[in-house]
């Protein structure tokens, strides 16, 4: 049994820091959960690919933990119509945005629901439920501490159906590190993790989830896009004496690159929920 330090105080201040931010964003926006619009659409073309080499039969179920404005969710439900997708998260005003985006996004009617929960206490939000697909994009992040993570991440695979995957789009102190030496390298300062954010050690990561899934394993998805727009595009714009902009066209660019290097915080897990029933025990 793991032992899991909580920081309640920290947390209310995360949850009121994403309330706030989804108070103060248009419903049409798709900047309530992050800035960089074309990051996101990277990130939903990323799990796209995943799931449709995962084959899912008709009818399974893909749940979303912290899904935010619902437009990742929303997003992949139009392009999976006989797959369910749940949505929760802890935030009514991030609900309330990913609701509008059911009636304004297009997917199928009744293949989406939204449900109030917390991620650190999956039981609470799922009864005894499993499912076949769990995603989480930056919203592991958001826990206080490394044991809320891995606690919610066994979480993930007790209620994953055997074979199931886990989809993560999570930070990492690794990439982190690797793109501020690039930046450093142009003359950019360090671009440094936000109070609310918690990232992952890559090494630990892989080790505290051997037992649960097998294979586990990240992906740079998002580095050429880093590169290119946090290195490349902001040195230049620091030469020219600009603000960068998030809708330069570099952007969508940049998120049609292969990806090389390892140059981006933000790496997708990848990970499978072993089949046989002892796997979890031993863990
Ligand atoms: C960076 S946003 C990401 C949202 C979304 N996954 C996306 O693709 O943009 C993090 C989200 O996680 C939610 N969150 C953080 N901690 C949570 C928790 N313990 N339970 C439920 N939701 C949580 C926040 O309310 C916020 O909406």
């Amino acid at each position: 049994m793991r032992t899991v330090f909580s920081n309640p105080d920290k947390s209310d201040q995360i949850k009121r820091y994403w309330s706030d931010r989804a108070r103060a964003t248009e419903p049409s926006s798709a900047q309530a959960t992050t800035y960089d619009v074309f990051l996101r659409r990277l990130e939903i073309s990323t799990l796209k690919e995943k799931l449709e080499a995962a084959s899912l039969p008709d009818g399974s179920t893909v749940v979303d933990l912290g899904c935010g404005d619902g437009y990742t969710t929303v997003s992949l439900a139009a392009e999976f119509p006989t797959v369910r997708f749940i949505g929760i998260d802890w935030s009514e005003e991030m609900l309330a945005l990913a609701r509008q985006k059911l009636l304004t996004l297009e997917a199928p009617p009744g293949t989406v629901s939204f449900r109030l929960g917390d991620i650190r206490h999956l039981s609470a939000d799922l009864h005894s439920g499993k499912f076949e697909v769990f995603l989480s994009v930056r919203s592991l992040i958001n826990l206080t501490s490394s044991e809320e993570q891995y606690d919610t991440i066994t979480q993930i695979a007790e209620h994953l159906t055997p074979g199931g995957y886990y989809f993560g789009i999570e930070d990492f102190l690794q990439g982190q590190r690797n793109f501020n030496h690039m930046r450093a390298a142009m003359g950019l300062p360090e671009l440094p993790v936000r109070w609310h954010n918690h990232f992952f050690d890559e090494e630990i990561l892989l080790a505290e989830t051997r037992n649960l899934f097998d294979p586990v394993a990240l992906e740079s998805f998002s580095s050429s896009y880093f590169l290119a727009t946090r290195v490349i595009y902001s040195a230049g714009c620091h030469l020219m004496g600009v603000e960068p902009d998030y809708f330069h066209p570099i952007h969508r660019t940049a998120g049609m690159l292969p990806a090389i290097g390892d140059f981006s915080p933000i790496k997708l897990i990848c990970a499978r929920r072993k089949l046989c029933k002892e796997a979890l025990c031993a863990s």
